[in-house]
């Protein structure tokens, strides 16, 4: 199949249908990285990740080894993870401090900045070997928002800022949550799933699913004694802009403190209260249901945020199998208390016996199976195409696909942009 037929995009009949040859084939997959992951810009890390000087962790990002250092001057530089004498990894822990590095093949030695410091036996190389060209390389362009940094393998990119455009909005309400600003929190979840990385990155922003797949969750809400309420009118799903895409979930009586499930202390109740009376006041009441909590959120291609609690990456490994790194994100001023609160969150909704992801993951695999029906050719995302956005229509999933395939077919933007109602919100 043609790489320009595998998405069928008509807005004038309201119609958006993705082929399944693109959860499947090798071949895209392949020209996914070429196209996409060499092309766009990648998450590597976050600043707090890396409080003190000689501070690292280790990292994959775009299916290149790196690690990402604190050097002794306190820049922040990521690092291509592999020695310039013959390729050994030269970091070969996830995480920890040092003032070297030294590969352990045959001993080379970097400092924290990247110089290479040491080669045993100098005397056997000639005075044309030069120490001070054969330090550890970085991504050809490495930029941050405000903490958070990204790589681009395409030294041609446009910059950092304007790839992120519209979405920096999103990112400064995580960061701006509280006054203090955020940390990410050491310690990630990691898991697999036998399925495409992009259906993880379709139902990380999909509200279409909740009241099916989560109906455990949701009846346990219930027997809780919560109130579930309808969608407020407020609540909308985004295109954003770049691939980038949002949507607001259903207002609930538990939930709206930054998780789902309503675990806080009348304490924490109060002071996260104070918190959402400053958002109001920042924000506007406007921009008071994007609050993370109500909103997940894709940064393009496979960087989420989930609320205000939680930021994921999705990497593909093959077609059919993909693996997802989850940390914690908490307001830097928070109290112990306050904090264990969120971290339980991760565990309890996202974990391996959490309320959500083992159904999510059950979902996408049984997606990927049901793949190997060949005869069925096209997945549906046409939801919602003529009408303005609700947060359970598939306008942010049309949205990443747009950008998918206009980054597949090298054209400098989709040949769609919107569906033909585009409106931000209802
Ligand atoms: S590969 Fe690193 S010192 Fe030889
Ligand atoms: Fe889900």
């Amino acid at each position: 199949m043609e790489l320009d037929q595998l998405i069928m995009d008509d807005p004038e009949q309201g119609l958006f249908r993705v082929h399944r040859s693109t959860m499947t084939s090798e071949e895209i997959q392949r020209l996914e990285q070429e196209r996409i992951f060499d092309r766009s810009w990648v998450y590597v890390g976050h600043e707090s990740e890396l409080p003190n000087p000689g501070d690292f962790i280790r990292r994959r990002v775009a299916n290149r080894p790196m690690f990402f250092v604190h050097g002794k001057d306190g820049k922040l530089r990521p690092f291509l993870n592999t020695c310039r004498h013959r390729g050994a990894m030269v970091c070969r822990q996830d995480y920890g401090n040092a003032a070297a590095f030294q590969c352990f093949y045959h001993g080379w030695t970097y400092d924290n900045k990247g110089d290479l410091i040491g080669v045993p036996d100098e005397e056997g190389y000639a005075p044309a070997f030069d120490q001070s060209e054969l330090g550890l390389m970085q991504p050809p362009l490495v930029e941050q928002y405000r903490g958070f940094y990204f790589a681009c393998f395409d030294r041609n990119a446009q910059s950092l800022d304007s790839y992120l455009g519209d979405v920096k909005v999103f990112l400064d309400i995580v960061i701006d949550q509280t006054e203090g600003g955020i940390r990410v929190l050491p310690g990630p979840v990691r898991y697999a799933i036998r399925a495409n990385w992009k259906l993880l990155v379709e139902n990380s922003v999909d509200g279409y699913h909740v009241p099916t797949t989560h109906q455990s969750y949701m009846q346990y809400l219930k027997d809780q004694g919560v109130s579930m309420t309808e969608p407020k009118g407020r609540s909308w799903g985004m295109d954003i802009g770049h691939g980038h895409g949002a949507f607001s979930g259903r207002e609930r009586s538990a939930g709206q403190y930054g998780g789902v499930i309503d675990h806080f202390t009348d304490d924490v109740k109060v002071r996260l209260d104070k918190v959402k009376a400053q958002q109001v006041h920042r924000y506007g009441e406007e921009r008071e249901d994007w609050a993370p909590g109500r909103v997940n959120f894709l940064v393009y291609p496979n960087m989420v945020f989930v609320g205000k609690t939680t930021l994921r990456t999705i990497w593909p490994v093959s077609p059919g199998l993909m693996e997802i790194t989850g940390w914690a994100i908490v307001p830097k001023n928070e109290s112990a208390e306050e904090q264990q609160a969120r971290i339980n969150e991760i565990p309890l909704f996202q974990g391996p016996g959490g309320f959500a992801s083992p159904d999510d993951l059950e979902a996408l695999e049984s997606s990927q199976l049901g793949y190997a029906a060949t005869e069925v050719e096209w997945n549906d995302l046409s939801k919602g195409m003529d009408r303005a956005p609700k947060p359970d229509d598939e306008l942010q999933m049309r949205a990443f696909w747009r950008q998918w395939q206009a980054d597949m077919l090298g054209l400098p933007q989709a040949r769609n942009m919107h569906d033909l109602t585009k409106s931000a919100s209802s």
